[in-house]
């Protein structure tokens, strides 16, 4: 599984403001938004593209375009998130939805919703800002695969090794672009020294 880490002078310095612990929730979401647009164009490099004649007003020339259908899928509620800032750069995305939430207790995440459009000719961004025990990821990479995309990655913002290490085995074929990998997990699988939690600081929720 290829992992992909930004490592670009404005990603780092975006991710850092992000992990702050006074950074209020409209600041929160404006830094995801940012980040997000950086992550993507990582992300994308491998659409295929395909040529097209376009009629400058001085001449006709071959140009390169965009060979597939893009399709994104956040994992709700944080890569909602992620949805916006893709949805500007590519208005023509189709969106699916995955709802999972972790237990508290077990850390083990529950689906609760799933809509996927068709995705058979498109190739797929699946979001999710955090990639801690990888069980949700995991998870929503299978119910996006048994939609057959064209091609498939999987962007977060903070992964923790154990993440990476779950989508390697559960899905060697699956990219992996992220803006930062952390030490661990601590004792609640909270990714450490990560940012808390993603949800809750979007969403002034707790
Ligand atoms: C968070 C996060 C991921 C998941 C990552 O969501 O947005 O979906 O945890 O953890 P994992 O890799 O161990 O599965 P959460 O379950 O807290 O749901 P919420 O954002 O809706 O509160
Ligand atoms: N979900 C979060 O929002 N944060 C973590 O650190 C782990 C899971």
């Amino acid at each position: 599984m290829p992992v992909t880490i930004l490592d670009h002078p404005l990603a780092v310095h975006l991710l850092a403001e992000l992990r702050g612990r006074d950074t209020q929730p409209g600041a929160f979401r404006k830094l995801t938004y940012q980040l997000t647009t950086l992550l993507v164009l990582e992300a994308t490099k491998a659409i295929p593209t395909k040529t097209r004649m376009v009629q400058t007003p001085l001449e006709e020339c071959e140009q390169r375009v965009l060979g597939q259908g893009l399709a994104v899928v956040p994992i709700l509620r944080a890569g909602l998130a992620m949805l916006e800032p893709i949805a500007q750069m590519f208005p023509d995305v189709a969106v699916g939805y995955i709802g999972l939430e972790r237990d508290h207790a077990t850390a083990v995440a529950n689906s609760y919703y799933c809509k996927l459009p068709d995705l058979q000719d498109r190739f797929t961004l699946c979001v999710d800002p955090m990639l801690a025990t990888g069980g949700s990821a995991s998870q929503a990479l299978n119910l996006i695969k048994a939609k057959s995309p064209a091609g498939l990655v999987m962007i977060s913002v903070v992964s923790a090794p154990e993440g990476l290490k779950r989508l390697f085995s559960d899905h060697p074929d699956v990219h992996v672009v992220t803006a930062g990998v952390d030490r661990g997990l601590d004792a609640r699988k909270y990714i450490v020294p990560g940012l808390g939690d993603y949800g809750d600081r979007l969403y002034g929720t707790s």
